[in-house]
């Protein structure tokens, strides 16, 4: 006799844990579907729970007419049909479906399980994964039919807008990244969110919420960041080189003791008075009001929401710097920018006001953070609160201030910073930094973190540079080391 509830993979999701998933995907992800999809959507406690966050069409398929009934009944407005997945036809009903959740819990059995009991509850096309020759014939062609549910769906949805939010095995979620991988598939970011399968579906199979968000800029993937459901990091899976790696006890050869020196961006306290915006030429301060100093003390300024997205000469802000270097009197405004000091002095109560200590017994108007390398040409800057480091050379004809919240090294040779940046983005670096960092904090990059990274120490090979460009970046950096000696 057949066990049903086996040959239909069929774990109902309990409606608190469908409302957590459903509660993750709206508090971390800034996106509105029209249409909630479920695959196979039982008696349907994903609509249920969908309810008190989204307002949108809902769409499900379920095989079992019990199951496909209730959820009918529960959601009267919704569109169930009571069919198979696997017969079911997309392209009917592809047209009315805009910004997509594709939501669910598909079934949790694999066609060799489904091949003991003689079922047919399969996919018409098993191997899915086009594997050719020997690896079809030696059991590679095994799978979830969870997987196949999944992989169908983003071939389906792979020209719109949609977040795909899906519980399965942790294997399936791997399987499914790889598969993305080797096909060049496109998505914004792809997560594996762990939770206890055994609490949840009594079931002891490592399990996971596979995300994949395909709702705008989309690349193909080499990393999956794991977390918990409270957002705290647990590892990287992922491709360096093209080669798959699973981060659990990764160590690097990069780990050592940073030859250039971090610095953190300059702190003032003072936003109002000290940040300005360009209005049709003017300056304009956080007070609403025009600001007419001399030019010679205002720079662009960097913040760590702008850095992703830098380009040359376009900037949003601009900062008024008081000094070249820390705890330098500041008198010496008055002389030589009058109009300049005239505005510190006529906004003087608003440093007076600063909180912090630091600026107790500090020439007036000073800030931190400021020192030569505040006024190189090139920064190599990472902004501290980004869970995934991007680096940027940040450039324009004047130096380029970052704020506090960023962390930058600075260079005055353009090809030093270029060089440094494609070694801070590369999948060593960024892999090493994910290792030892602390991604449930709210600044995981810190300078402590970054001055971790020990560049003589790099594969320079990797790079896209001739054999002299970088013996020159060594040189000038201090970074070579003659073996002769
Ligand atoms: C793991 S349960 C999840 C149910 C529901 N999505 C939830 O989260 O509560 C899998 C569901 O898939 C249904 N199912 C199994 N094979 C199916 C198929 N070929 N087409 C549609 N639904 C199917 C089962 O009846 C079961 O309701």
């Amino acid at each position: 006799m057949l066990d049903n509830k086996k040959e239909y993979g069929d774990y109902q999701t309990p409606l608190d844990f469908a409302s957590t998933v459903v509660k993750y995907i709206k508090n971390n992800y800034d996106f509105t579907p029209d249409f909630i999809i479920e695959p196979s959507c039982g008696i349907g406690n994903f609509f249920e729970a969908s309810k008190k966050y989204y307002k949108s069409e809902m769409f499900g398929i379920e095989i079992n007419k019990n199951y496909s009934d209730t959820a009918k009944k529960n959601n009267p407005k919704a569109i169930i049909y009571n069919e198979s997945i696997f017969s079911y036809k997309w392209d009917k009903d592809m047209e009315k479906f805009g910004k997509t959740l594709i939501l669910g819990n598909p079934p949790w059995v694999s066609n060799t399980e489904l091949g003991k009991f003689g079922s047919k509850n399969l996919p018409q096309k098993t191997n899915l994964k086009k594997y050719k020759g020997l690896e079809a014939l030696s059991g590679m062609s095994n799978f979830d039919i969870s997987e196949s549910i999944i992989l169908n769906l983003l071939n389906k949805f792979s020209k719109r807008k949609f977040i795909l939010a899906m519980l399965c095995k942790k294997s399936v979620a791997i399987n499914i990244f790889k598969e993305l991988y080797r096909t060049s598939y496109k998505s914004r970011n792809i997560k594996i969110i762990n939770f206890d399968s055994k609490k949840i579906f009594n079931i002891s199979v490592p399990a996971c919420l596979l995300i994949i968000d395909c709702s705008s800029d989309t690349k193909v993937q080499n990393e999956v960041n794991i977390y918990n459901f409270n957002n705290s990091y647990v590892d990287t899976i992922g491709y360096a080189d093209n080669k798959f790696f699973l981060n659990t006890n990764y160590s690097s050869d990069l780990d050592g003791k940073c030859e250039f020196e971090w610095r953190q961006g300059i702190k003032h306290d003072c936003s109002k008075i000290c940040e300005l915006e360009l209005n049709k030429k003017n300056y304009m301060n956080g007070l609403k009001e025009k600001v007419e100093i001399e030019e010679d003390l205002v720079y662009p300024l960097i913040k760590s929401s702008h850095i992703k997205n830098f380009k040359e000469n376009v900037f949003k802000k601009y900062v008024l710097v008081t000094q070249k270097k820390m705890k330098e009197d500041t008198l010496w405004i008055k002389e030589k920018y009058p109009k300049t000091w005239n505005y510190l002095e006529k906004h003087k109560d608003n440093f007076m006001k600063r909180k912090s200590s630091i600026y107790k017994k500090m020439p007036q108007y000073s800030m931190f953070g400021i020192g030569d390398y505040s006024y190189m040409k090139y920064k190599v800057a990472i902004s501290g609160f980004y869970k995934d480091p991007i680096f940027k050379v940040i450039f324009s004809e004047k130096p380029v201030m970052v704020d506090d919240t960023c962390y930058f090294l600075a260079f005055e040779n353009k090809k030093d910073a270029e060089i440094v940046c494609d070694i801070l983005n590369s999948t060593e670096t960024i892999r090493f930094l994910k290792s030892i960092s602390d991604m449930t904090a709210k600044r995981p990059f810190t300078k402590k973190v970054l001055s971790r990274i020990e560049f003589k120490k790099f594969n320079y090979e990797i790079l896209n540079y001739t054999e002299k460009e970088i013996l020159d970046f060594k040189i000038r950096n201090g970074l070579y080391i003659n073996k002769l000696f």
